[in-house]
């Protein structure tokens, strides 16, 4: 919006509450209607007006603290410990874990500690992941971070559904590997890797196992047909589910958990020469929202197992309602065999990009993926009413496109893929990172 009001310097004097809440609340009020059209895929995952007063009251009464001074608010700390085990006890761990700020940081924690305890411990200077390339990018992040070189399996290997396949995980292991990342379901198609044949591999070659449950950590575990995805896989060294996706709680947390406290010191960092006193953190923050703690441990007793099953219920019927839909729909074709959450497709007939444009054109927020291009919706309680109509809107989108046949003009997703698909990987990243700049700017 070029007639935007930018500050670009700090106000001389400052402006009244009233008048920055009525600002906010505006703009906050309009770009919320998104969403809660429920025609968004993942981002919000509750759908209750109540519950989102709880988070709100529950933010409100703890909006200074910091769970770094557990002599100040020590029911946080009492917050904290609680989440950690009730989530410990949902996934068959001991109640061995810390808070983190969402997914990204619990996946890198888990990772430096892999690396300190499997690999500097076994003397290994080189250390190495074995993962799926349907892994997550905060493992890229994670060992770009460690210095850790990642072996990458190809789950479209033959049409291997998606799934991270054992075989070529074991060829993939070296006397340099610290341990296999396996998802429970991936972000991409939404499937859950073989964790008992990896767990049993991990256990062979004593390497650590991580299960990304970031998205299927609140939900697997009340899904009847779930597989045996977590801890009672006696391989699995951690794993990582995310209070604020399906655990409905405020953006800003997560939980990892560790099969024993070893590992979780590996997280830790401790410092007991600075000039500013003994310091020991468990995480990567020093300071930390105590209010989202709060929340997060809100969230979970507010709901309790009955609320995560119905909602888990919910969520899954609606993605295999549209999954079911896809395969009727002539043009796009389904890649997410099984979906609990996630539901990915793609189409062999017309651009996928040019169908995902449509759908955006129709109110639709879902996302692109790539290798192979496709796209993805992720449904939460806001999108499980919207069934009839994401299905509705597909169809129409894919006889738009087919419409305007070959001539269809590439705009939009279609075209940024179009020309990301052509280029090397340096103009490629050196664009994400100028993107990475608009959106620091005012
Ligand atoms: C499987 C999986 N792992 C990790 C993450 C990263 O989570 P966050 O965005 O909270 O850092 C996501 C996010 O969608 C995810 O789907």
């Amino acid at each position: 919006d070029p007639n935007r009001v930018k500050i670009t310097t700090m106000p001389v004097s400052g402006r009244a509450a009233e008048d920055i809440v009525q600002e906010l609340q505006h703009f906050a009020e309009k770009e919320d209607k998104m969403w809660q059209l429920g025609k968004v895929s993942g981002t919000v995952y509750s759908n209750s007006d109540e519950h989102t007063s709880l988070m709100n009251r529950v933010y409100a009464a703890y909006s200074w603290s910091n769970p770094l001074h557990p002599g100040i608010w020590p029911k946080l700390n009492q917050c904290e410990g609680e989440v950690i085990a009730m989530t410990a006890d949902m996934l068959h761990a001991p109640p061995i874990g810390s808070m983190t700020s969402g997914g990204t940081e619990s996946i890198i924690l888990a990772i430096r500690a892999h690396w300190n305890v499997y690999g500097k411990r076994r003397g290994i200077r080189h250390p190495e992941l074995v993962c799926g390339t349907t892994a997550h990018a905060a493992v890229y992040k994670a060992c770009d971070m460690f210095g850790i070189r990642v072996v990458s399996i190809d789950c479209n290997h033959r049409h291997d559904s998606f799934q991270l396949n054992p075989d070529r995980v074991s060829k993939g292991i070296t006397s340099n590997t610290i341990m296999i990342y396996a998802s429970a379901p991936s972000y991409p198609q939404g499937v859950v890797d073989p964790i008992e044949a990896l767990s049993k591999i991990a256990l062979r070659y004593k390497v650590g196992l991580h299960v990304d449950a970031c998205l299927g950590g609140f939900v697997l575990p009340f899904v009847d047909d779930a597989p045996v995805f977590d801890f009672r896989n006696p391989g699995v060294t951690s794993m990582s589910a995310d209070t604020h996706k399906y655990g409905y709680a405020s953006k800003g947390t997560s939980i990892v958990l560790y099969r024993d406290n070893t590992l979780r010191h590996g997280q830790y960092f401790s410092y007991s020469w600075w000039t500013g006193g003994l310091y020991s953190t468990p995480t990567i923050a020093g300071s930390r929202p105590g209010a989202l703690s709060a929340c997060a441990w809100a969230a979970l007793v507010s709901l309790g197992k009955d609320g995560y099953r119905e909602r888990s219920h919910l969520i899954v019927n609606a993605a295999r309602a549209i999954a079911d839909g896809i395969q009727l729909v002539r043009g796009v074709k389904l890649l997410t065999p099984k979906p609990f959450m996630v539901v990915s497709f793609t189409s062999n007939e017309m651009d996928i990009y040019r169908i995902q444009d449509y759908m955006t054109k129709a109110g639709w927020n879902l996302n692109a993926l790539q290798s192979p291009a496709s796209v993805h919706i992720c449904v939460t309680l806001n999108v499980v009413p919207k069934v009839d109509s994401f299905l509705r809107d597909l169809k129409m989108s894919i006889n738009q496109v087919r419409n305007e046949g070959k001539g269809g003009r590439k705009k939009g997703t279609a075209g940024v893929y179009g020309t990301v698909g052509s280029l090397p990987a340096g103009p490629v990243d050196y664009s994400l990172r100028a993107f990475t700049d608009l959106t620091l700017e005012p």
